[in-house]
Parts: C-alpha cells; sequence; structure tokens
C-alpha cells in the first residue's frame, strides 16, 4: 500500500477522532489519534505523582514510555487505559503537559515514526504544521464552541457522567486558549489545509466529504 499521509487538525470537540477513525477505515489506513498520546503522559504524570512544574522528569517519561495505539485503546509499557485517558482531570493536564517543548519533541518523533511505515490518517493539533508537514491531505476541521461543548455534553450524557453543559463550554474555551496560545507548535490551520467547519454537518457528512477529497488527492486509492 502506498504510504500516504492524513492531517487533521482542529480544536477540542470538533469530531476529529470521529471522522478520521471512520476515514481511516475507508481508506484502509492506520488511524493515529495523537491526543492519546498527550492523554497517557498525563495519565502517568497523575499516577506518578509528579508536579507540573517538573518539565524535564515529565520530557524524560515521555521519551522513556513505550507508548503504543491500538483500535481499542493505548498501551502504556503494555498497559492498556481506555476511559482513564478520558475524564476532564486528565483532558486538562494534557493541554497543560502539551505546552512543554520536551513532551512535544519526543511524541512528535514517534509519531513521525509511525507514519513511515504505513499509510496514516493521524489527528491532532500540530499535525499539518509540524508532525506530517508534507501530508498529502491536511484538513482544518472546526465548529462553534457551543456545537463543541454540546457534543462533548451528549457523549458524556450518554457514558453514564452527571455533568453541566456550562461546566463542559468552559472547559472547551480554557483548552482552546491553551492550545492555541502556547509557546511550540500551537493549533493553528496549515497554509495548505483545508477549512472544514462542521456546525451544521452531520459525521457522515463530514467523514464523505474528505473521503472524496482524499480520493481525488490520493488518486482513487
Ligand atoms: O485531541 P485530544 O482532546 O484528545 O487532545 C488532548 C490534548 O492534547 C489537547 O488539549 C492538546 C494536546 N494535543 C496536542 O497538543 N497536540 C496534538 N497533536 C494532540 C493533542
Amino acid at each position: 500500500m502506498k504510504k500516504f499521509q492524513v492531517a487533521i487538525d482542529g480544536p477540542a470537540g470538533a469530531g476529529k477522532s470521529t471522522v478520521a477513525r471512520r476515514l481511516a477505515d475507508k481508506l484502509g489506513a492506520v488511524y493515529v489519534d495523537t491526543g492519546a498520546m498527550y492523554r497517557a503522559i498525563a495519565w502517568r504524570v497523575l499516577q506518578d505523582g509528579i508536579e507540573l512544574m517538573n518539565e524535564k522528569k515529565i520530557s524524560s517519561l515521555a521519551e522513556a514510555l513505550t507508548i503504543t495505539l491500538d483500535t481499542d485503546g493505548v498501551y502504556v509499557d503494555g498497559l492498556k487505559l481506555t476511559d482513564e485517558i478520558r475524564s476532564n482531570q486528565v483532558s486538562l493536564l494534557a493541554s497543560d503537559i502539551a505546552k512543554i517543548a520536551g513532551v512535544r519533541k519526543a511524541l512528535v518523533k514517534k509519531q513521525q515514526l509511525i507514519s513511515q511505515s504505513q499509510a496514516v490518517v493521524m489527528d491532532g493539533r500540530d499535525i499539518g504544521t509540524h508532525v506530517l508537514p508534507h501530508a498529502d491531505v491536511k484538513i482544518f476541521l472546526t465548529a462553534s464552541i457551543e456545537a463543541r461543548a454540546q457534543r462533548r455534553y451528549q457523549e458524556l450524557r450518554a457514558k453514564g457522567e452527571s455533568t453541566q453543559l456550562e461546566v463542559i463550554h468552559k472547559e472547551i474555551a480554557d483548552r482552546d486558549e491553551n492550545d492555541r496560545k502556547r509557546t511550540f507548535a500551537p493549533l493553528r490551520q496549515a497554509e495548505d489545509a483545508l477549512f472544514v467547519e462542521t456546525t451544521s454537518l452531520t459525521i457522515e457528512e463530514v467523514t464523505e466529504m474528505i473521503f472524496q477529497l482524499c480520493r481525488n488527492k490520493l488518486g482513487g486509492e
């Protein structure tokens, strides 16, 4: 299979992971959820009781850990993590540790390595700008903050978590600000990325639209 690269970036709750996973299936590529890698490090930082200020230790951890992505979760040194990395506490810490240059360097290296040996659909915040600057297809997926908060709220409710829409709205707004304003590889649209606004579109519509775009660009693979 030709080792093509599809990069999907955008803010939290824009539907990146669902679209990227479905797209990878349709294209016969591997889905790489880079957010899960930042979340896995954040989870370990909490487990090990490391202070956020201790950037050196967190960077060394990011370098040393073996992180493997699978369709059913992320493995950290062989330990499978699923729901543990989706809590609000981990979401917020992941956004904070993602500001640390050493953490980004270590994870970007792992992400680039994965894409060397196989066709990938990779989603995150800096894929089109830093991780895969020569990706065959680049998409910047976004939606209004109201729509993103509503989607995340429904998702958590469906899982049986009791939460409030206003709280989710504030957390997403804080995380957006954190991800956009950081010094190293902030969230931004790559110049050659296609901007896709999903507020009034369904996941199926978005997936189909990007799939057709990929087929055109990749020559019908
Ligand atoms: O996509 P997500 O919500 O699972 O990502 C969790 C956090 O990880 C997000 O707030 C910012 C960070 N992240 C990043 O900085 N770069 C990436 N490529 C992916 C995620």
